[in-house]
């Protein structure tokens, strides 16, 4: 089955699909993007990653209106068209195509709109069971981190040094040496069984794995809190869990070379990925 894209209002086969060069998103990064999985062929949490999509779009003033363009209808349509057993759909929106100059074009000037349709490989196996290694990392992004934007060269950064010193992920730390979030996941941990994140705010995503999954704590009678964690106490965590799109929730055994809890996972991450499992 061919990959499949979708650009402003066409599907055509990925290898095919094309965007000018002064498209903004390739230009400035001008655009945001949501990334969402199916389970059992249907799209997961789409009512929620399509409300985050016009947070992006509205705080970056790129006027375009999630439901009045139908976006959710032609993600559905393109998972049908794509017929792959589980599809990645990416979805991209962009301030459009205009001569390149910093300031905003007039506003006759169209967003363009871009997805695609690709298989969904979920991870092996092997990482629920033994859990993930990672590395602290320097989080060098901007001051807007809950705006979904394609300006990610910070979180390349950081996953390339994770990648290249064998770690599955970059847990980015800011210079007041307080924790935020991976690279591309939310963190969150645990301590006497109550489970922690960090507090919402512009300098996380709100990821929408983090939110389902401290639902469903809260279903499962588990304390919750948010709480700014320095890079020294979460060593001492009984366990460290990453969660997204992609992700779902994975235990975390060691960071910076560091053991966390036993060093393997535990009931806590066990317990919340089924009850997540069972929702999807
Ligand atoms: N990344 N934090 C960051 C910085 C992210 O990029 C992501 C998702 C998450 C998890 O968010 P969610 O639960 O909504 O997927 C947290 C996506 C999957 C990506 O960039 O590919």
């Amino acid at each position: 089955m061919p990959e499949l894209a979708y650009v402003n209002g066409i599907f055509v086969e990925l290898s095919e699909a094309r965007i000018p060069i002064e498209d903004r998103g390739y230009q400035f990064a001008d655009g945001v993007y949501e990334v969402i999985g199916t389970y059992n062929g249907r799209p997961f949490a789409m009512e929620e990653h399509l409300v985050r999509l016009q947070y992006s779009l509205d705080e970056l003033a790129i006027r375009l209106n999630v439901s009045d363009y139908g976006i959710g209808r032609i993600v559905s349509a393109g998972i049908r068209r794509a017929n792959f057993e589980e599809t990645l759909v990416y979805i991209q929106i962009t301030r459009g195509v205009a001569p390149r100059r910093h300031e905003f074009p007039s506003a006759d000037v169209k967003p363009s709109i871009v997805m695609t349709f690709k298989s969904l490989e979920r991870l092996p196996q092997e990482i629920y069971d033994k859990g993930v290694k990672l590395i602290s990392f320097p989080d060098l992004r901007w001051g807007r981190c809950d705006i979904k934007s394609t300006a990610l060269l910070a979180n390349v950064l950081a996953k390339q040094q994770a990648t290249k010193q064998g770690a599955f992920e970059a847990l980015l730390v800011n210079t007041e040496g307080f924790i935020t979030e991976g690279s591309s996941t939310s963190v969150f941990w645990v301590k006497q069984e109550k489970l922690f994140v960090t507090p919402s705010g512009k300098n996380i995503l709100p990821s929408i794995t983090r939110k389902i999954l401290m639902e469903i704590a809260g279903e499962l009678g588990i304390e919750t809190c948010q709480f700014a964690c320095r890079l020294e106490d979460l060593l001492k965590a009984d366990e460290v869990i990453l969660a997204g799109t992609t992700t779902e929730a994975v235990s975390v055994t060691e960071i910076d070379e560091k053991v966390i809890g036993t060093g393997s996972p535990g009931v806590m991450v066990k317990r919340i990925r089924r009850a997540f499992l069972n929702r999807c």
